[in-house]
C-alpha cells in the first residue's frame, strides 16, 4: 500500500538557544531533518514537513525534497499533522507521522514497523519503546496486552507514571479511516494542546510496535543531546564500515558521514573528519587528520595525507596528496603526485564564482604550489615548487613561476 510521511518540525527547540530551527542543526553536514526525510524516503512516495518557527528557513530545505506545511501558531501535535487534510482529500495509503528531530530512526526499522501494520491489520500503530527512565514521555497504556490509549506525563495518574512502555512519537494511519478524528481533537488536558496521541481513542483496530534498539527514538533537545546522537550515528557507521572490510584505526577519533560508501582494504588512520557524500574506492589510506567535505569521489590506492582537505572532488586511481594540502572544486587523474602544500585556489572572492581545477593523468605539482582556477594542467606535465599557475600548462611540460635563485657570496662578515 502507498505510504506518505508527515515530518513533525514546526516546533522552536528553545532548549536549543538557537536563532536556527532545531531541525536544520546538523550531524556531519547534514540537518537532522535531512536524516528523518531519508530514512522514510526509503518507504514513502511522498513526504510533508510541517513548519512553523523559521519556517522559511525549514522550508527552502525541503525545497525538491518534500512539501511544506505551515502550521501557526502551534496548537500540538494533532493540530499539526491535520495541516496535510487538505493536500490528502482523496488520498488512501498510509501516512507514516515521524518527528523532524529523531536522526537516528533508520528506513529498516520503519520498514519493519509498516510490516507489523500490516500483520496486525491495524488501522493505527504506534511506535512504543520500554524505557528505564520513562519520564517526560507519552506512556503506552495497554489493556490485556492491547494498545488502549497514550497518556502524556503530564495528565498521567503516579500508576500511569510508572509504565515504561513509552510512545517514540512515531505512527502508522490508514489514512480513509482516521482522517476523521482530526475535526474531533480536543485540547481538553494539562497543558491545553491538540494531542496527536487522541487518534488512538478514535482508531478501532490499533496496535504497539516495540522498538528493539531504543537509541533509535532518540530526539534531539538541546546541544548536549545533538553531541551524542552524532556519538552513536558515528559508531554505527563505523561499526558498518568495519564488517564492510574497512580499517578504522581508532573509532573514537575517525568521523565518518552515513553517506560515506568506502571500498575493501582502505584504511581511515585517526581523526579523520568525512562529511557529506563521499566515495571512497578500495586500498586506499585516508588520514591521519584528513578532512573530506562531501562530494568527494576517490579511485582506488589513494593516499590522503595529514591536514590534506578535499572537497567537491574526484581524483583517480594511484594518486598521492601527502601532506597540507587544500583540494577543491578538482578533477585529478591517476598516478598524479600532488606536492606538500598544493593549494587550488578555487574561489575567487570578487565575484563570488568557484572554478575547476582539472590535473590530468600523471602530473606532479611541486611542493607549495597554488592553482588559481579554472585551469587545466595536461597529462604528465610538472609543476615547479612554490608556483602560481594561472594559464592552462600543456602535456609534459614543465611550469616554474618562481624567482631565479639569487646566491651573493660572502653575504655574512667574519
Ligand atoms: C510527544 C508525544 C509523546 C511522545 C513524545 C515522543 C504528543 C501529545 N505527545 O510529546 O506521547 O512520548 O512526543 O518524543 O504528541 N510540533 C509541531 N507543532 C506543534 C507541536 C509540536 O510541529 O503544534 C512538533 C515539535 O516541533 C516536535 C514534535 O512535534 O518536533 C513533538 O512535539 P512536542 O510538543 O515536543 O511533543 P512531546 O511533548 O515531546
Ligand atoms: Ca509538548
Amino acid at each position: 500500500m502507498e505510504i506518505k510521511a508527515v515530518i513533525l518540525a514546526a516546533g522552536k527547540g528553545t532548549r536549543m538557544k538557537s536563532a536556527m530551527p532545531k531541525v536544520l542543526h546538523e550531524i556531519m553536514g547534514k540537518a537532522l531533518l535531512g536524516y528523518v526525510l531519508d530514512a522514510a524516503g526509503a518507504l514513502v512516495s511522498e513526504s510533508f514537513v510541517i513548519v512553523g518557527y523559521q519556517a522559511q528557513q525549514v522550508e527552502a530545505y525541503v525545497k525538491g525534497t518534500a512539501h511544506a506545511v505551515f502550521q501557526s501558531p502551534q496548537l500540538g501535535t494533532g493540530d499539526a499533522v491535520s495541516k496535510v487534510c487538505p493536500f490528502l482529500k482523496d488520498y488512501n495509503g498510509l501516512v507514516l507521522i515521524l518527528c523532524g528531530d529523531t536522526p537516528l530512526i533508520t528506513a529498516q526499522t520503519l520498514k519493519k514497523f509498516a510490516a507489523f501494520h500490516k500483520e496486525q491489520g491495524a488501522d493505527l500503530t504506534v511506535m512504543s519503546a520500554v524505557l528505564d527512565d520513562p519520564a517526560g514521555y507519552g506512556r503506552i497504556v495497554r489493556e490485556n496486552g492491547k494498545l488502549k490509549a497514550i497518556v502524556e506525563e503530564k495528565d498521567a495518574s503516579p500508576e500511569i507514571k510508572a509504565i515504561k512502555e513509552v510512545n517514540a512519537g512515531i505512527y502508522l494511519l490508514d489514512w480513509a479511516k482516521i482522517k476523521l478524528a482530526f475535526a474531533h481533537l480536543t485540547s481538553n488536558n494539562a497543558q491545553g494542546e491538540y494531542y496527536l496521541t487522541y487518534l488512538v481513542d478514535w482508531a478501532k483496530n490499533k496496535a504497539a510496535f516495540v522498538l528493539e534498539n531504543n537509541e533509535e527514538m532518540f530526539g534531539i533537545n538541546s546541544r548536549a543531546h545533538l553531541a551524542q546522537a552524532a556519538k552513536i550515528m558515528n559508531h554505527r557507521t563505523l561499526e558498518k564500515l568495519m564488517d564492510n572490510g574497512v580499517t578504522i584505526v581508532d573509532p573514537d577519533s575517525a568521523w565518518i558521514s552515513q553517506d560515506t560508501e568506502i571500498g575493501e582494504d582502505t584504511v581511515i588512520y585517526p581523526s579523520t573528519y568525512i562529511e557529506g557524500e563521499n566515495k571512497i574506492g578500495k586500498n586506499c589510506k585516508i588520514g591521519p587528520f584528513a578532512h573530506l567535505r562531501g562530494g568527494v569521489g576517490i579511485a582506488d590506492n589513494v593516499r590522503i595525507g595529514n591536514f590534506v582537505e578535499v572537497k567537491n572532488s574526484k581524483i583517480g586511481s594511484d594518486t598521492n596528496a601527502g601532506h597540507l594540502s587544500y583540494i577543491g572544486d578538482s578533477e585529478i587523474g591517476s598516478h598524479v603526485n600532488i606536492g606538500a602544500g598544493t593549494i587550488t585556489a578555487n574561489y575567487n572572492p570578487i565575484t563570488h564564482v568557484k572554478s575547476r581545477t582539472v590535473l590530468k593523468d600523471h602530473v606532479k605539482t611541486g611542493s607549495n604550489s597554488v592553482l588559481v582556477a579554472p585551469v587545466t594542467v595536461e597529462q604528465g606535465a610538472n609543476i615547479g615548487a612554490g608556483s602560481v599557475i594561472t594559464k592552462d600548462i600543456p602535456a609534459r611540460a614543465l611550469a616554474l613561476t618562481r624567482a631565479a635563485l639569487k646566491i651573493v657570496e660572502n653575504w655574512v662578515k667574519g
